[in-house]
């Protein structure tokens, strides 16, 4: 089996920030995706970390990334906007949306932002983080569906019509971490399907269809061969990827081609406007609804009351949605990340692509 090469966060993330410099991102803006991609990876999802950089690198070079791009308002009245992110980083757009959202929070009780014309945005859970972290309730969603979207399957479809959808909630406690919802519809994010291909591994039982809509193990399936991936939940997990899209939708309204949030390319645009998607943020202030600092004791308290259920059989603890992600920030930021040799070997062909030197690692 391949082994790991093992390296500081802190390392990572000024690698990142050269290669995104190199390819001709503005330094704020390098630095800004530099360090989303780093601490997903350091909150245990590395489907959405440095992984990743190779194929933003190419999509600078193929112009679907505009690196120096910043975003735009289209529209605002009140407590909504709708935003383009004009083909620039989508960590970058969707934090500007966040702190826009956050500003209406403030000011009117909710904020909506919407965003169009944006790229992948990375790890979700990174926008309603830093919502709650401030004090806001939080859902951010981005989502496509429709005429020749990839890489999901609806439920009962042997077709795909929707992107990977993913979803996020995040809520403030009264204690250290907030609450944090953050999943893709799809039994798994396709990022998650990149390390079992770089791992050469077989995939679980029912993550992926083949092109007929048959159960298939054989991630080239889905990378070579038009497989697809099945939603969570059988029908409800593909009602809640069309309701991601048809609210991310309300980025789209009178586009021809609106685009995913960059999950997997879209096919150029063909007739009419069967298709929508787009980027969802809704920030709430807890304050509009009552007192504040109450809400996040009884959130705390709620929290504490479902961790104390006792575990079922073969489990050793009731996990809270976020207590993952934090623990594993904790031991990654104390041990720093293993990568898989096949993610180092990628990054490695970037930065020597560049001139820039590895930072120092060790086996894992
Ligand atoms: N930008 C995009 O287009 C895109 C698309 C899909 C997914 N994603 C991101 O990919 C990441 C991974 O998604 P995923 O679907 O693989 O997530 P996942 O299946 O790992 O689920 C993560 C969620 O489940 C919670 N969780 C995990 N174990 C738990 C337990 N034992 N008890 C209670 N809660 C638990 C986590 O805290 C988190 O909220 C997410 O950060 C998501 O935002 C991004």
């Amino acid at each position: 089996m391949a082994g790991y090469w093992v390296v500081a966060a802190a390392d990572l993330e000024l690698l990142a920030q050269a290669i995104f410099a190199s390819a001709g991102t503005p330094d704020a803006i390098a630095h800004h995706v530099a360090r989303h991609l780093v601490r997903a990876n350091l909150s245990g999802h590395d489907s959405h970390g440095v992984l990743r950089i190779p194929q933003y690198v190419q999509f600078i070079d193929e112009g679907m990334i505009r690196p120096a791009a910043e975003p735009r308002v289209l529209r605002e009245h009140g407590a909504t906007a709708l935003l383009s992110a004009e083909r620039g980083f989508g960590q970058y757009s969707t934090s500007v949306a966040l702190d826009l959202a956050i500003r209406k929070a403030e000011a009117f009780g909710v904020g909506l932002v919407t965003v169009r014309q944006g790229n992948h945005i990375g790890r979700v859970g990174e926008y309603t983080e830093a919502a709650a972290r401030r004090g806001f309730a939080a859902q951010v969603f981005g989502g496509t569906a429709g005429a020749r979207v990839r890489p999901a399957a609806p439920f009962g479809a042997a077709g795909t019509a929707f992107g990977t959808n993913p979803f996020s909630v995040g809520v403030p406690t009264s204690g250290d971490d907030p609450v944090l919802v953050d999943f893709a519809t799809t039994v798994l994010a396709e990022g998650k399907l990149r390390i079992y291909r770089v791992k050469q591994e077989e995939l679980p039982p029912d993550v992926i269809v083949d092109s007929e809509g048959k159960p298939s193990v054989d991630v080239e399936d889905f990378y070579s061969r038009g497989g697809m991936l099945k939603p969570i939940a059988a029908h409800k997990g593909s009602g809640l990827s069309l309701a991601t899209a048809l609210l991310g939708g309300l980025a789209a309204i009178g586009e021809d081609n609106p685009s995913s949030n960059g999950t997997a390319p879209q096919p150029p645009p063909e007739g009419g406007r069967d298709r929508t998607g787009g980027i969802f943020l809704l920030v709430i202030n807890p304050g509009a609804f009552g007192d504040a600092d109450a809400y996040r004791e009884t959130v705390s308290r709620t929290v504490g009351a479902i961790k104390a259920t006792p575990p079922a059989p073969g489990v050793e603890e009731v996990l809270i949605p976020g207590e993952p992600e934090f623990r594993a920030r904790a031991a990654r930021g104390r041990e720093g990340i293993a990568l898989p040799e096949g993610t180092w070997d990628e990054l490695g062909a970037v930065a020597h692509r560049f001139g820039l030197a590895l930072p120092v690692t060790r086996r894992g």
